[in-house]
């Protein structure tokens, strides 16, 4: 089949940006499909470290064409910022596509989202404050500007126009803040659209033309399962359908063109905002986690809150998203510990869950049953041969694959991409 699907089977920064990477020179090409600046995939390759925010991250291989899709947010101050830092260190952005119906990231939207945090007080959601919650809401409210608005000036400023007679007293008298005039958002605005009209194409067309001529297509997912606006723990999640459904919605290709869908599961477990975390770690391992494995935001710089691998997790994003294959990131870091915890169901009320349930007060209430494993205790970061492997690092990856149900293809032993152990990926 020629085209893949990645997706975090978790709660995000999983590693997607160092897999896709690893795989994406042999696609022809890379489609981000929903989100926007709120993801923060990290690539580092051929002496580049980068945090993409908003371009997918195969743009690290000439010959492989970016494209962010139809299903996805952007915000044109964050893509305008991230194509000269790229091209800055002499990554080609001439090949990325935009697609028209994409929408787009007003400054009110930020505000917005920094207000409505505001006025939730403890029960905040802890979002990365791009803007992301009210840009969806005002695409399913059908009052948003898309990409395409931008080729147009008179256009633009008449959808902004309308969207301003709609947002600007939620601005003013609900959350008491400054409005906007349509000249102050053009003044910023219309230097952005001169700069990203080059980039602007119809993106489901050129996908499947691709498809057409014999190409193959990665579909890179952002953010995670359990952040799915349907699937996830709403309401802490994200706005979007990250999971891998959203890569046909959010990119205009038929479900009959993927073949696989590979998951990405951290060798342990990270969140980062509020929201439930049945097996979180609160005390000094979770600390060292978080330590050994550097887990702090690529977006927002926060704290990733850690805890166990949760097998009903990633059991579960295995349904969910239809998984053929599994790679399983940083396990180097589980090198600190001398045994290792997996959770293996939940416990609530005297009943038992192997699945996630789907009742958001058992969620909260589950207890997490765990099994324990012996750890490994040394470096395995040089590492390129399962083989080659200490043998409970070895049981490590049986077990999960077990509990999954599906094959662990990839494991990572190192941010680098070289830093992999391949079993059944190519
Ligand atoms: P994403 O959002 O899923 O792309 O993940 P992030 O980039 O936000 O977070 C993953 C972090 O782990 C980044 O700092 C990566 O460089 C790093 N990383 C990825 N794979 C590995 C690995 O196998 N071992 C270690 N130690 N770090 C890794
Ligand atoms: P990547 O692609 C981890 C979380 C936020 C918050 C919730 C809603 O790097 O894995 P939003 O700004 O989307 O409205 O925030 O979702 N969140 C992420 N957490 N990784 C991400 O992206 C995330 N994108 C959003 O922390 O809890
Ligand atoms: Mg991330």
């Amino acid at each position: 089949m020629p085209a893949s699907v990645l997706v975090g089977t978790q709660w995000g920064d999983e590693g997607k940006g160092k897999v896709t990477d690893l795989i994406s020179g042999d696609f022809d090409v890379v489609c981000r499909y929903a989100g926007g600046a709120n993801a923060g995939h990290t690539v580092i390759a051929n002496g580049h470290k980068l945090a993409l925010h908003q371009v997918p991250s195969g743009v690290m291989y000439d010959g492989t064409y970016p494209v962010i899709g139809n299903g996805c947010i952007v915000d044109p101050e964050v893509l305008l910022g991230e194509i000269d830092m790229l091209e800055a260190q002499g990554i080609s952005c001439d090949e990325l596509r935009i697609s028209g119906n994409a929408h787009i990231v007003m400054p009110y939207h930020k505000d917005l989202d920094g207000a409505h945090e505001k006025r939730l007080g403890k029960n905040l959601i802890g979002t990365t404050k791009r803007g992301v919650g009210p840009t969806y809401m005002d695409k399913m409210n059908r009052t948003g500007l898309r990409v395409q608005d931008m080729l147009d000036e008179k256009i633009f400023r008449e959808k902004l126009e309308a969207a301003l007679a709609y947002t600007n007293p939620i601005l003013e008298k609900v959350y008491e803040m400054p409005t906007y005039t349509v000249n102050q958002v053009c003044e910023t605005y219309l230097p952005y659209a001169e700069r990203i009209r080059p980039y602007i194409v119809e993106s489901s067309l050129f996908l499947n033309e691709q498809l057409e001529a014999g190409r193959s297509i990665l579909f890179e997912g952002a953010q995670a399962t359990m952040l799915d606006i349907d699937h996830g723990t709403y309401p802490f999640v994200t706005s979007s359908n990250c999971t891998a459904g959203g890569a046909v919605t959010g990119s205009g290709v038929g479900p009959t063109n993927i073949g696989r869908v590979l998951g990405i599961a951290k060798a342990y477990l990270t969140r980062v905002g509020s929201g439930p975390f049945p097996t979180e770690l609160e005390g000094e391992i979770g600390d060292r986690l978080g330590e050994v494995g550097h887990e702090y935001g690529v977006t927002t710089g926060r704290k990733r809150r850690c805890g166990w691998y949760d097998s009903v997790v990633v059991n579960y994003a295995a349904r969910v998203n239809g998984l053929t294959d599994l790679a399983i990131t940083k396990l180097d870091v589980l090198g600190c510990l001398d045994e290792i915890k997996v959770c293996v169901a939940y416990e609530c009320d005297g009943k038992t869950y192997r699945t996630v349930p789907e009742h958001q007060s058992v969620f909260y209430h589950a207890k997490p049953v765990y099994e324990t494993l012996p750890g490994w205790g040394c470096d395995i970061s040089g590492v390129r041969d399962f083989y080659r492997l200490p043998r409970e690092a070895k049981d490590y990856i049986d077990f999960l694959e077990q509990l999954a149900g599906v094959r662990v293809s990839i494991i990572t032993v190192g941010p680098d991409r070289d830093q992999t152990i391949d079993r059944y990926w190519k």
